[in-house]
């Protein structure tokens, strides 16, 4: 049984959009996996799926041998405590202090006692201080979050997602708001965390040169469909043209991605 199993995936909104079309995928603990392809392909579409907040037209999603698609509300919110999510745009608390929003991430743990911010118990505050400081973050725990870079906020939402202990990260573009050097950080704190748990990382980006320093194998996603998975190394020039390859100008590519594809062939 792989951590991950998802089959036949079929996503079509309500306007009629086919969003995925036939998505599936096996992914195991430790695995630091890249999922590629332009705007619009489906890559958010897959992660949302994943954490229950789109529902399947069809198919299948199992996490550690449960499946996703079929469960109750309560059900499904015991399983995205498995689940830590990182989004482009941090989602933090800006006026809280660090170290609550990063003890956000204990929410679902609390357990019977009081679980309101600013009075987790001691174990919960160890956790989060703990993954503070392996994102070197430990001498911010005290200040606001709004006091702090864009890299910063990202590598603060990384550790609230490790605060969780999940056995998957999923991260919606982590790095797309946030220049070169920061990216870089970010994803190195992202995947050596992950590697160091034996997380399962799912992180969509389009920066393929970026990308392929960090992760081992590579998931490329085109109108709806996987056209490549395999490892890092196989993402050749002839991947690269099967996911990003502008065959259909119906809608005009976005201009920045457009040059970014092109520039790292
Ligand atoms: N809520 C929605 N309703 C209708 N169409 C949507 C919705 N969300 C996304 N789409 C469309 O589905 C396709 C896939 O979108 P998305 O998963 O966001 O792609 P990506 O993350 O790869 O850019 C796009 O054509 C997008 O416009
Ligand atoms: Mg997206």
């Amino acid at each position: 049984m792989s951590l991950l199993e998802i089959r036949d995936l079929r996503v079509v909104y309500p306007n009629g959009l086919e969003a995925l079309k036939s998505v599936s995928l096996t992914a195991e603990a430790g695995e630091v996996i890249a999922i590629v392809g332009r705007s619009g392909a489906g890559k958010s579409t897959l992660l949302r799926c994943i954490n229950g907040l789109q529902s399947p037209t069809s198919g299948s999603i199992r996490l550690e041998g449960r499946e996703l698609t079929t469960l109750t509300t309560r059900e499904l919110q015991a399983v995205r405590r498995r689940i830590g999510f990182v989004w482009q745009e941090f989602n933090l608390v800006d006026r809280l202090p660090v170290i609550t929003n990063v003890l956000c991430g204990r929410l679902g743990h609390a357990g019977e006692g009081p679980s309101l911010l600013g009075y987790f118990d001691r174990s919960h505050r160890e956790i989060a201080l703990r993954n503070l400081e392996r994102v070197n973050l430990l001498e911010r725990a005290d200040q606001r979050a709004d006091r702090l870079s864009g890299g910063e906020k990202q590598r603060i939402s990384i550790a609230r997602a490790i605060t969780q202990e999940p056995t998957l990260i999923l991260a919606d573009e982590p790095v797309a708001s946030l220049d070169p050097e920061l990216a870089w950080q970010v994803m190195e704190d992202l995947a050596r965390v992950a590697r160091e748990d034996r997380l399962l990382a799912l992180i969509n980006i389009h920066q393929v040169a970026l990308a392929k320093h960090f992760v081992d194998r590579v998931i490329g996603i085109a109108r709806g469909s996987v056209v490549f998975d395999g490892p890092i190394k196989d993402f050749d020039d002839a991947a690269m043209t099967r996911v990003y390859r502008f065959d259909k100008p119906a809608i005009p590519a976005h201009p920045i991605e457009m040059e970014e594809a092109l520039h790292e062939r």
